[in-house]
């Protein structure tokens, strides 16, 4: 598909809020670029991450800039989101399981929003501004951090929710093994983390055949500890937007959807 073909977004500004299990960070995107047109605001998680709770989080960050009414708005969840609907909670309450994010961020900013699976976001990101720009193909994005999440893009178009940072490698849930969160936990060198690494991607590769992997999540800034020790046929570069990504993804896939 050429890029003519692909989804196109709205605007030329749209706002990206990015929901995680410490921090809630928001910005405006510049569409054309992929770059914040202001500086981003971050405000901890508060705890417990009920619904209420982060609601009014992202109210107050999309109050505090000021937005015109026609700004779309993406947001990125840490779980499942099937059509604006959290399936699962990963690192946030339990009591979002079931709760339509979409509806109640509507109901808090006054705004139609778009809420995606945080990886998602991210990947898309790295497909439209960052590492896989231009990339034909399939492209495959694994986030490292507290889990491991993945996002599938073929030839621009996203598939998503594809979970596999939770694909059974060895019997054990891989990012109980392999994410970043992992290698803290066990004390573990980056070559050691990286032979961990290399079973997970090695059974990535298998089963999907992509024609490039992304690395992004915190860790990716420190690529060069443990990239060079894994050995794929298929290229792995790192993430290129680093903690933008997630944002930026956001804020495009709002524009396109919204
Ligand atoms: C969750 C995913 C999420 C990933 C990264 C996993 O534990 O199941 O939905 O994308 O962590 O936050």
């Amino acid at each position: 598909m050429s890029r003519d073909e692909r989804p196109k977004a709205k605007g030329r500004t749209a706002f990206g809020i990015d929901i995680g299990g410490s921090g809630i960070k928001g910005a405006p995107v510049d569409l054309r670029t992929g770059e914040f047109t202001a500086d981003r605001v971050r405000i901890p998680t508060p705890q417990p991450a009920t619904p209420p709770a982060i609601a009014q989080v992202v109210a107050q960050i999309v109050t505090q800039f000021g937005l015109r009414k026609s700004v779309p708005i993406g947001v990125t969840f840490p779980a499942v989101v099937r059509h604006g609907v959290a399936q699962s909670a990963a690192n946030v309450d339990e009591s979002w399981i079931g709760t339509d994010i979409e509806r109640l961020l509507r109901a808090a900013t006054g705004r139609q929003v778009l809420a995606v699976n945080d990886a998602d976001a991210a990947g898309y990101a790295e497909v439209e501004y960052g590492a896989a720009r231009d990339v034909p193909g399939l492209v495959m994005v694994v986030t490292l951090g507290t889990g491991i999440g993945t996002a599938l893009i073929n030839n621009g178009r996203l598939v998503p929710n594809t979970e596999l940072g939770h694909l059974e490698v060895d019997g054990v849930d891989a990012e109980t093994r392999a994410s970043d969160a992992a290698r803290e936990r066990d004390n573990l060198s980056y070559a050691d983390w990286a032979t961990r690494l290399q079973r997970y991607f090695d059974e990535l590769e298998r089963l999907f055949s992509p024609d490039l992997f992304v690395v992004g999540g915190g860790v990716s800034k420190k690529y060069d500890e443990y990239l060079p020790l894994l050995h794929l046929r298929t290229p792995i570069v790192p993430a290129a937007l680093r903690n933008a990504a997630g944002i930026v993804g956001a804020a495009r896939l709002a524009a396109e959807a919204l």
